[in-house]
């Protein structure tokens, strides 16, 4: 049997592809107030304004592609049993042909209802823009399927089991400062190998034992698939 190995992915794994970070100086998210696009507050004072934003997003990840790392992930399938567990909102992993890859704060490619009914009825987005028009069955008008700041994350009971399996956990490109998926650290299992890829490991608060690869998240990625599969 193949052994569980996860990965939890932050923005740093999809820069090398040309999206920015979160939390990069200069990077697109510096030039906006998060409150003004990524919350439900947000939503209900001007959806316009935040469906906008997020087709900008879009846009930017309909044009980039998988990077070396989201690759590399993706063929260690062919010795581990991988689970990404990715907060990107990105779906790099499943270009780089990553198989079984859990979002914690949802798929931009996707949009779910504004209405009560929201969670697991999810509707691929054509292209780049949602528009204001496109509407669920029930009639609300969709929003992207991202989980703003202040909302429920509701995978990550299951990402917590994926974790506490795992015999190999891989962290990359996270600044670890968005809970509750930075907490997931605290539940990998006594045995369990822990790799960090960030460049800036050393701002980075790890738990014992996890060990820190100083890298770009390609680079890392490069070097940690060859240890783990020669
Ligand atoms: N691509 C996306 O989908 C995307 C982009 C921006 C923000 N977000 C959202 O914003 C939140 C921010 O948290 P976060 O921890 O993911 O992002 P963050 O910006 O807080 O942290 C990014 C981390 O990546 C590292 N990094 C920078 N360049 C890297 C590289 N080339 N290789 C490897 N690591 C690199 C940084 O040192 C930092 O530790 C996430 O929850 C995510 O949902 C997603």
């Amino acid at each position: 049997m193949k052994k569980k190995l996860v990965v939890l992915s932050g923005s740093g794994i999809s820069a090398e592809s040309g999206i920015d970070t979160f939390r990069s100086t200069n990077g697109l998210w510096n030039q906006y107030d998060i409150k003004q696009v990524a919350t439900p507050e947000a939503w209900a004072k001007s959806p316009d304004l935040v469906t906008e934003f997020y087709n900008q997003r879009r846009k930017s990840v309909l044009e980039a592609h998988p990077n070396e790392a989201h690759r590399k992930i993706a063929a260690l399938e062919n010795t581990y049993d991988v689970v990404v567990i990715t907060q990107n909102i990105d779906d790099l992993h499943e270009r780089g042909e990553s198989q079984n890859v859990l979002h914690l704060h949802g798929n931009i490619r996707m949009a779910k209802s504004s209405g009560p009914k929201a969670e697991n009825n999810y509707y691929p987005i054509k292209g780049w823009e949602l528009k204001a028009s496109d509407r669920c069955p029930d009639g609300y008008r969709l929003r992207p399927h991202v989980v703003w700041f202040g909302e429920p994350v509701p995978m990550i009971e299951t990402a917590t089991k994926v974790v506490s399996a795992a015999e190999i956990f891989i962290v990359v490109g996270t600044s670890l400062q968005v809970y509750p998926a930075a907490g997931l650290l605290d539940h990998v299992s006594k045995n369990c190998r822990c790799y960090v890829i960030d460049p800036a490991t050393e701002e980075l608060t790890l738990p014992q034992g996890f060990v820190a690869i100083k890298k770009n998240a390609v680079a890392g990625m490069n070097a940690l698939f060859k240890e783990l599969t020669s």
